[in-house]
């Protein structure tokens, strides 16, 4: 049933018996490119962050058209990944083959964009990288399998040689990028207030820098986040009418395996915490990697998600309708502008069940994972389908087997569905359900 190759975006792959788990609706994805498209959400928050991060001294080179597939070592192992990692496996990952995948983050490019400060293909001592990337995932109003990451990355050469101060002119030189962005920060309109420890209790530095190092380093990182971070947020806080403009925002620990030590920052808005991006200071491992000798580079790396923050910046409740090729919803928005998504009419939503039991033990199948299903749901229904839920789960007494119910949401952002198709669609999950997985259907 296999095709023997599959193309993407032109090129060609070989698939694998043993990895091919990408779909026809999900290689559709990868030619859309919304991040380019400079009156589409997605794309107006990218061109916004970049602009901000280079008004102050230009440092950061932008790559925004990498290709959506890479293989294992870029995604993973040039990053330290072990083999072991969850992110690894098939149930997360979209496989092409054995050794390509399509990247589940912009990360995936480091190693590659550290190659090319290197090789001087570049003299910008940053980048940018901004793209679509793809995880299997549950089905809700936040998640899509396919989404956008804004990566960020800065490196200093280190200077072994030392000035009257005692240090090497590479500190000198952080120092004053530091200034400069705590300048600028205390001259946007939106002011933050931040939560942040500090401490490394937990969340080692690497022995290969020191101590003054480290400190700079994670003040330029941080201070480059909440830069960006004021600046966004301060478009919607005007367009609210916000006269008071402060911001409650904190870092938190974080685990990343190409950096250390790392974190996280969250906004509060809307009476919860919201998580906006991971990040830290890169392993030299990385920059081993990209080739580099030892002890000769030091920085920082960030990944932005975009589609969450467009969703809250433009009002967009459904992360389907990012993909959605409705003039109602494309000619609402225009380059360089942050409006608010006044929603078209909304069709109702027909909601079904499906019941079944797992089975005990059947070695010729494979055990079935929720993202399975999910991935079943969407290959059948499409965006026709607002949210897959586990509404129920219920263990017989006495056989101990285990049955499962998930609710299915079928609803169009653009059109009435009718009940045929519901019922088409419907049979048609439950019918690949059992025969690739073997569950009896209640
Ligand atoms: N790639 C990470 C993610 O997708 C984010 C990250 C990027 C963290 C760079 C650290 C450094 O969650």
């Amino acid at each position: 049933k296999l095709a023997k190759t599959i193309s993407v975006n032109g090129k060609t792959f070989e698939t694998s018996e043993s990895h091919t788990n990408v779909t026809p609706s999900i290689i559709a994805l990868t030619s859309r490119s919304l991040h380019l498209n400079e009156s589409h959400p997605v794309g107006i928050l990218r061109s916004m962050i970049e602009k901000k991060l280079n008004s102050i001294d230009g440092a950061y080179k932008t790559y925004n058209e990498f290709e959506p597939v890479v293989t294992v070592e870029e995604n993973f192992d040039s990053l330290g990944f072990p083999v072991d990692h969850p992110g690894r496996s098939k149930s997360d990952t979209y496989y092409i083959n054995s050794k390509h995948l399509l990247r589940t983050h912009t990360s995936a490019h480091e190693m590659e964009c550290f190659g090319n400060i290197k090789n001087k293909i570049t003299d910008k001592p940053g980048f940018l990288i901004s793209a679509d990337v793809y995880r299997r995932d549950e089905i809700d109003r936040t998640h899509y399998p396919a989404f956008h990451q804004m990566e960020g990355a800065r490196l200093w050469v280190r200077d072994k040689n030392l000035t009257s101060e005692g240090v090497g002119k590479h500190i000198l030189q952080i120092r004053e990028d530091v200034a400069n962005l705590e300048q600028q920060l205390q001259a946007e309109k939106t002011r933050l207030i931040v939560q942040d420890d500090a401490s490394l209790e937990g969340n080692p530095k690497q022995d290969y820098m020191t101590d003054l190092e480290v400190e700079l380093c994670t003040r330029h990182l941080k201070r480059s986040i909440e830069l960006v971070v004021a600046q966004v947020f301060n478009k919607k806080l005007e367009s609210l009418g916000d006269v008071k403009q402060e911001l409650k925002v904190r870092w938190i620990k974080a685990y990343f395996p190409w950096t250390a030590p790392s974190w996280e920052i969250e906004v509060w808005w809307k009476g919860e915490w919201l998580e906006l991006c991971g990040c830290g200071l890169v392993r030299e491992q990385v920059y081993l990697n990209a080739g580099y000798e030892p002890g000769t580079t030091i920085g920082w790396a960030f990944g932005l998600g975009l589609d969450r923050i467009a969703m809250l910046l433009f009002e967009v409740l459904d992360i389907r309708l990012f993909w959605t090729t409705d003039p109602r919803f494309k000619n609402q928005f225009k380059p360089g502008e942050v409006t608010s998504f006044k929603s078209y009419s909304k069709y109702p939503g027909t909601v079904r069940d499906i019941a079944f039991w797992l089975p005990d033990d059947e070695p010729r199948l494979p055990a079935i994972h929720e993202n399975d299903l999910m991935e079943i749901v969407r290959n059948t229904a499409g965006d026709l389908v607002e949210s897959v839920k586990l509404i129920d789960t219920f263990v017989h007494p006495k056989t101990g087997r285990k049955s499962l119910c998930y609710r299915v949401n079928y609803q169009s952002m653009d059109r009435n569905v009718t009940n045929e198709e519901i019922n088409t669609f419907q049979e048609k999950v439950r019918t690949d359900l059992a025969a690739l997985y073997g569950v009896e259907l209640r």
